[in-house]
């Protein structure tokens, strides 16, 4: 294409980022990964390693290790004896070393956002700007409770060995938003990041090598569910820390149930997202592309039941339709797209599995006219409409791009049909009305 041609259509073109210091990485490693344990890589008891999978292209990126219980038993000794000294050594020593691991990330946040878009498949537009910013905050941020839990949090006391288990969507943010608390506060940590993205966090497990954190505080043990169902087990553990599907999060509350361990669950939602006949529907259409299309709808609290008034529905479905057919989708290394690849087969399968039940519960479908590219595991932003409030695709969590659209008359029914659902995570509301309160 020449270049005035370009002018003139004003299309982007593809805008690669180098993975050339990702893929160094990589090698560096030989393509292996042991686990983090006691600040020394070991090879796993169970011998066994799984794939880590590029959904961009189905590339294989790396061998991961699959922990079993007899690497759990060590990581949590590790954790236990390393934690009498992480708890006493003191906040401001704690803040130290937060401090430096913050400091250390951002040091090497480029190579981090590549990796995690190369391992997750999620724009490189969004690990650059916004999960490794908001990971190097968090470790800032709790380095300063560490600073000031002597003076300001004099009755906390540390709870112990942490294990700390996570899922794909935000891999090293998870990993940021369960550690830098925990070991802010004097506790000691074994944490499994998700099988299908473990990258991120096993470099990060090399950024504690580098900074000195004293062996034991921070372990990384990879491996498939039943790692975890180790850990959540293990008697040494006086805390688990999960983040993931309802499913899983109930099988540990009974795990954990009459064992005194705390637990702290994060788990799914089907948030509703609320338009009024009133609202600027240009701003509202932005909003829907951030709530159901960003991190290609695989977030916990994602606007994906949108709720509008019977009033202007037609006109807001016709321009998210519009909308619909700009968004870009491709690679994850392309700055200029607008959705990258799902994070695996599996979870490729449950969303078309589940937009076929819509289809023939008699749903109407809407996608954009254009087609994915074949090489990675990608699904378009889709919406349906004429779905009734009972429909399998209002109730059930999609976990992807869908966007599930229904109508409202009076302010009553909107309130109704969002409270309509198991779940309770997120909600927003689109209206220009001022009311005084
Ligand atoms: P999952 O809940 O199976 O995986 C999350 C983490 O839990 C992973 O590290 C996994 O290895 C671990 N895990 C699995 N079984 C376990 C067990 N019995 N004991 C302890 N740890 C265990 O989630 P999955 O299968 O990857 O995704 C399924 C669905 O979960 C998604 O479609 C979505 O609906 C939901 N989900 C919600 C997330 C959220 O942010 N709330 C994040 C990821 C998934
Ligand atoms: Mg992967």
């Amino acid at each position: 294409m020449k270049i005035k041609e370009i002018y003139e259509t004003m299309s982007y073109g593809p805008a690669p980022e180098s993975a050339e210091e990702a893929i160094q990485f990589l090698d560096n490693h030989k393509r292996k990964f042991n686990l983090f344990i006691n600040g020394k890589w070991v090879a796993p008891s169970s011998k066994e390693y799984f794939d880590s999978i590029n959904p961009s292209t189905k590339e294989k990126l790396a061998q991961i290790s699959e922990a079993n219980e007899a690497d759990v038993n060590k990581a949590v000794a590790a954790a236990k004896r390393a934690l009498p000294e992480w708890a006493n050594v003191g906040g401001h020593q704690r803040a130290r070393y937060l401090y430096a691991l913050a400091r250390q990330i951002q040091k090497h946040s480029r190579l981090f956002a590549v990796l995690e878009s190369l391992d997750n498949g999620k724009p490189i537009r969004e690990t650059r700007d916004i999960d490794i910013p908001i990971v190097i905050r968090h470790f800032y941020h709790h380095a300063g409770w560490a600073q000031l839990r002597d003076t300001e949090l004099k009755d906390y006391k540390e709870l112990g060995v942490i294990g700390q288990i996570i899922p794909w969507n935000f891999p090293l943010m998870m990993l940021a938003w369960k550690i830098a608390p925990a070991i802010a506060m004097g506790n000691t940590i074994v944490l499994k990041p998700a099988e299908s993205t473990s990258l991120t966090a096993l470099l990060f497990a090399e950024i504690c090598e580098q900074i000195g954190l004293p062996n034991g505080v921070v372990n990384i043990i990879t491996g498939h569910g039943k790692t975890g169902a180790t850990l959540v087990e293990h008697k040494d553990v006086n805390k688990i820390a999960f983040t993931g599907s309802t499913e899983v999060g109930k099988i540990i509350r009974r795990a954990t149930a009459g064992t005194g361990k705390k637990l702290s669950l994060e788990l799914g939602g089907k948030s509703p997202f609320i338009v009024f006949e009133d609202a600027d529907l240009d701003s509202v259409v932005e909003g829907i592309v951030d709530a159901i299309w960003f991190n290609q709808g695989q977030v916990c609290c994602a606007g994906s039941r949108l709720l509008v008034q019977e009033s202007i529905a037609e006109k807001l479905y016709k321009k998210i339709r519009t909308r619909m057919e700009s968004l870009r989708i491709g690679n994850a290394l392309d700055k200029s797209i607008d959705i990258g690849a799902i994070v695996d087969k599996s979870q490729l399968k449950v969303i078309t599995d589940l937009v076929q039940l819509g289809v023939d519960e008699g749903s109407t479908l809407c996608q954009p006219s254009w087609a994915c590219p074949k090489e990675g595991y990608f699904y378009p932003p889709t919406m349906f409409t004429d779905v009734s409030p009972s429909a399998t695709i209002a109730q059930e969590e999609i976990f992807g791009p869908v966007l599930v659209a229904m109508s409202f008359r009076t302010h009553k029914e909107a309130v109704k049909l969002a409270n309509n659902t198991r779940y309770g995570l997120a909600c927003s509301v689109w209206t220009e009305l001022r009311t005084s309160i």
